[in-house]
């Protein structure tokens, strides 16, 4: 496997093939966690991986210098994926320095006992020379974690970003160009709505302070490393950080006795013959994952949401999708609320609160039916998913 980034910088992390579930986020392709090893006068690692991948990775470091010639260890933020090895990493390297930033080390110091450990604290601006390298440091807080940074070395235009701009994307190739680039870019896209969706405004500004740098390689920490479609990440992290949306329509439902699916296929009969052209799709939740349902979610405009009522409550999955949705804080989607119901209306009239709570202009009033739609109601959905094609279409 080559891992070779640059003359002395060599890809030093491990590849999980396997995982599919990386903290509740599916993951089918597997994931990387990607470190890095800088040779130079002094020599200095960029984050670790995985706890349980550190032996893979100190034999990566081992191979090319010896561990205790490493001088300098950054950790550019604190989450476990990365930040998971320090420990015995520390012990390993026991002529190393931790450089991270104070949040940091404040955040290190939860997750540890870091009593003893040979931390600096670096800051922005702040310069540390290896020899013929550089590292400076640029803070990049909730982008995604309170004590995110950026390492780069000016000497290269090298990024190393962190979880920024990463994919959860296993394989043996290390860059972009020696892979689909409509699948890396969706790949980016499911962890951009996934993991760093809720921090927009924290996105723009370190796109901001990324502009000021001279970039010519991205070193994420997980996933491909990007040195040919830079543009085309940085346009695609500008748009979701704005919260563009494209010509797109979602209709989330669940259903007990196929009432509301009904329903559903009503909305989305209407949305097709009313513009053919925009991307419906039909998403029943218990049959459909919470991070896939996120993802379309990103670039979504208008959206339908249908639950039957168990219970006095919305469906469960329903609930949990929401709840999900929730936290994610997508920007406003033109959305109105449907489902069937027994007795009582309760799931339908909990999404239409849903909705309001979120500030999601409400498309139209919510359609109930009671146990099985009737014609009426049906033509009541054809109507409705055909508006839901035209707001769509108006973005
Ligand atoms: Fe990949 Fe925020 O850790």
């Amino acid at each position: 496997m080559f891992t070779g980034l640059l003359p002395n910088i060599d890809w030093v992390g491990h590849i999980d093939w396997s995982i599919r579930d990386f903290h509740s986020y599916e993951t089918p392709r597997g994931a990387t966690y990607n470190a890095y090893l800088i040779r130079d006068e002094n020599n200095a690692v960029i984050d670790t991986v995985k706890f349980d991948f550190c032996d893979y990775f100190l034999r990566n470091v081992a191979a090319k210098v010896p561990l205790d010639k490493i001088d300098y260890l950054v950790c550019n933020h604190s989450e476990l994926d990365h930040a998971g090895s320090l420990p015995l990493a520390l012990k390993a390297m026991p002529n190393a320095t931790l450089l991270c930033n104070a949040k940091c080390r404040e955040m290190l110091g939860l997750y540890f006992d870091t009593t003893g450990w040979p931390i600096r604290v670096v800051t922005p601006g702040e310069t540390v020379s290896l020899g013929k390298r550089t590292l400076a440091f640029v803070d990049t807080p909730m982008v995604h974690w309170p004590d995110s940074m950026f390492t780069y070395v000016p000497e290269d235009g090298l990024l190393f970003s962190m979880d920024a701009f990463g994919q959860h994307l296993a394989t043996a190739a290390r860059f972009d160009d020696l892979h689909d680039l409509h699948e890396l870019l969706f790949e980016a896209k499911v962890y951009y709505a996934n993991i760093v969706v809720p921090y927009g405004r924290q996105v723009r500004s370190t796109l901001e302070k990324a502009k000021t740098l001279d970039i010519t390689m991205i070193a994420p920490s997980h996933g491909l490393i990007w040195r040919k479609h830079i543009p085309e990440i940085l346009a695609k992290y500008r748009d979701w950080s704005e919260g563009v949306t494209l010509p797109k329509a979602l209709i989330l439902f669940d259903t007990m006795w196929h009432s509301t699916e009904m329903m559903a296929e009503e909305i989305l009969r209407g949305a097709e013959t009313a513009d053919p052209e925009v991307d419906t799709q039909f998403m029943y939740v218990r049959k459909t994952s919470l991070t896939r349902i996120a993802t379309e979610m990103l670039e979504a405009s208008a959206v339908a949401i249908g639950s039957a009522t168990i219970n006095m409550q919305m469906m469960p999955q329903m609930a949990a999708v929401l709840n999900y949705l929730k936290g994610l804080k997508f920007a406003p989607k033109t959305a109105f609320a449907f489902g069937s119901h027994g007795w009582a209306a309760a799931g339908v009239e909990q999404v239409d609160r849903w909705i309001d709570e979120a500030a999601w202009p409400r498309l139209r009033q919510p359609i109930k039916a009671k146990y099985r739609p009737t014609a009426e109601v049906l033509a009541e959905c054809f109507e409705a998913g055909q508006q839901l094609a035209l707001a769509a279409r108006k973005t």
